[in-house]
């Protein structure tokens, strides 16, 4: 398929679109929470759970373990690592807690995570830190970012000689905006400190180069940007951790013919599953290989960036920062002060559009998520809407 620029005419657009089938009552602009998968990703998932359901011991013990290696060396070599570094997880949050379960504290010793960290990341980490007697401390990154330097200054300024482990966002969740990752993790080498980078927003939205970017731990989902099958994840170990890392379910490990031999073998079989989202993934990275991630990237940036200029002409807000440097194919845009539910409720009810309203620092956002299948109608007739409900 022809690749058109990104701020082409929509209808270059429509073979791309054409690839997702989403319910027409529908405007989709919330693909960072969770994307819908491909149709050629669907037709996978489906195809696998029929040929399980017709001979599960047959897929199972025969082929399953075949199909999840070739998922693997297929992410591997999109994420540009060795397929020894990599296990198939279910998502992020599955991945993060293998970290915290596994990362080993001395009582006093800290982690550090940025006041921009998904809610349900900080939470597993305050439970970690509560079950092995460490701190959980947070580094006030600046906000607007203005420079990557400043952000990676926050960062190392917050560090301590007890901190063992930083933990830190690719893309972040409230504010979307794409953090200075191997900068982070190179500032952290040079100090002896793990870094754990939690990416699902940065899968299929920024061109990944895990073994470049050196991090200990990578976590992600790959059903946000990838488009993959809702409930596929991964986790990158770096080998210099890989002996430390133990799966939260325990289990045979792998089934016939042998016991677990390396670290990746007790991720095999964690208990009986239908392993249809692991196996699906291949037609995921397919599509996007066929477009290029920055192409994808590109387009999806175009399209929610202008919905977020659409806004900021009727709100008065400037921009939250520079949407080239800081943003892709999420874009967040400022709106007046209120309660964020109720607003997220009225666009559904009224406008039967999906976009979330983010509550952050005191200040309330929209944030716009652009995929293939988006047009410039979805971002307009949000800023309307939001004109409507709030302007
Ligand atoms: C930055 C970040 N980390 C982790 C997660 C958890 O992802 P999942 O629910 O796919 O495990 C999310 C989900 O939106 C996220 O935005």
């Amino acid at each position: 398929m022809n690749v058109p620029a990104p701020e082409d005419d929509d209808r270059n657009w429509q073979d791309w679109a054409a690839q997702w089938s989403i319910r027409s009552d529908t405007t989709y602009l919330n693909h960072g929470s969770f994307g819908p998968p491909s149709l050629a990703v669907r037709h996978a998932r489906r195809d696998w759970l029929d040929r399980l359901d017709q001979q599960p011991m047959d897929v199972l013990v025969r082929q399953r373990e075949d199909a999840l290696r070739a998922s693997l060396a297929r992410l591997a070599g999109f994420v540009r690592t060795a397929a020894d570094n990599l296990v198939l997880v279910e998502n992020a949050t599955f991945a993060m807690n293998t970290v915290a379960s596994s990362f080993s504290f001395a009582p006093g010793d800290e982690v550090l995570l940025t006041d921009h960290e998904y809610g349900a990341v900080r939470r597993i980490w305050d439970r970690a830190g509560r079950r092995a007697g460490a701190t959980v401390r947070t580094a006030e990154l600046p906000f607007p970012p203005e420079d990557p330097q400043r952000v990676v200054d926050a960062i190392t300024s917050a560090i301590t000689d007890r901190t063992k482990l930083v933990v830190c966002s690719h893309v972040t969740s409230p504010t979307a905006l794409h953090l200075p990752a191997s900068d982070i993790c190179r500032a952290c080498r040079q100090r002896e400190i793990a870094v754990c980078i939690d990416g699902p927003h940065a899968v299929g939205q920024l061109p990944l180069e895990l073994d470049r970017l050196d991090c200990d731990f990578y976590t992600a989902s790959c059903h946000k940007w990838l488009s993959g099958p809702l409930g596929s994840g991964f986790l990158y170990v770096h080998p210099r951790r890989q002996a430390a890392i133990e799966p939260l379910n325990l289990s045979w490990g792998r089934l016939e013919p042998d016991a677990p031999v390396s670290w990746q073998d007790e991720f095999l079989w964690t208990g009986t599953r239908d392993n249809a989202a692991l196996a699906a993934l291949p037609p995921a990275i397919d599509l996007v290989d066929s477009i290029g991630v920055e192409a994808l990237s590109g387009r999806g940036h175009f399209l929610a960036s202008y919905g977020a200029e659409l806004i900021d002409q009727w709100s008065g807000y400037p921009p939250l920062a520079d949407h080239r440097r800081w943003y892709g194919m999420m874009v967040c845009a400022e709106l007046p002060p209120g309660e964020p539910l109720p607003l997220r409720n009225a666009l559904w009810q009224r406008y039967r559009i999906e976009v979330p309203i983010i509550q952050f620092a005191g200040r309330r956002f929209v944030r716009i998520s652009c995929h293939l299948y988006n047009t410039r109608r979805h971002v307009e007739y949000l800023s309307q809407a939001l004109r409507e409900l709030v302007g």
